[in-house]
């Protein structure tokens, strides 16, 4: 009897206090239901600085750069929405964009690499409203395939991590036009 009526009046005092406790809550489960799955994509990202309604702009540019004569010195921060197309055509399907930003990031004025900082989103088919983001240096410079770190995602893409095996397709020097070939490997829940 003592002892059930000490659990009744225990069981009263904590509904009494769990309110003023309530405001801050934690939880940390094992993680059984989620399976990682992992999801392969293949596009084209068309990056394009000229005509009258360029993809990529010029946002910022640091002053005393006069020594520097490329179209994007260091310290040069651009603003992106560029489309991605399944194939490598101005006339190929657009599934999807990117939209960020990118800092020109090297000093040695000789050479070029980017920071990119963009939200690869998708607007067709399975993925259409998810999107998975990367946050990685971009050594334009390099020959063959270079690699970008892909750090999180929304909707299916969801946790993502992963990387992007970058190739490109075309690059117009004179005007910074590019078109850039992007296979993608996600591992995601
Ligand atoms: C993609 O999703 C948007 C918003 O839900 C919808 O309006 C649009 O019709 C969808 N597009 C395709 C091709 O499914
Ligand atoms: C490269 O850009 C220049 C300057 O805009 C243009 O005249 C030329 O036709 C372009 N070349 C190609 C192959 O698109």
């Amino acid at each position: 009897m003592e002892g059930s009526r000490f659990v009744l009046v225990l069981a009263l005092a904590l509904t009494a206090i769990t309110p003023t406790l309530s405001t801050y809550h934690s939880a940390t489960l094992l993680n059984v239901r989620h399976r990682e799955k992992v999801t392969h994509l293949h596009f084209y990202l068309f990056d394009i600085i000229s005509g009258t309604k360029p993809s990529a702009v010029e946002v910022a540019r640091p002053k005393g750069t006069k020594y520097d004569k490329s179209a994007t010195p260091f310290g040069s921060v651009w603003a992106i929405d560029d489309a991605l197309r399944e194939g490598p055509e101005f006339t190929s399907k657009v599934v999807g964009n990117a939209q960020g930003l990118y800092v020109s990031s090297v000093q040695d004025e000789n050479s070029l690499g980017l920071v990119m900082y963009a939200d690869f989103g998708f607007t067709t088919g399975k993925f259409n409203g998810s999107s998975f983001s990367v946050f990685s240096r971009n050594p334009i410079m390099e020959p063959g395939e270079r690699e970008l770190a892909v750090v999180g995602g929304r909707g299916r893409f969801r946790m993502a991590k992963g990387f992007v095996k970058v190739k490109t397709q075309f690059l117009n020097v004179t005007n910074g036009d590019a078109i850039l070939e992007y296979k993608v490997t996600l591992v995601h829940y």
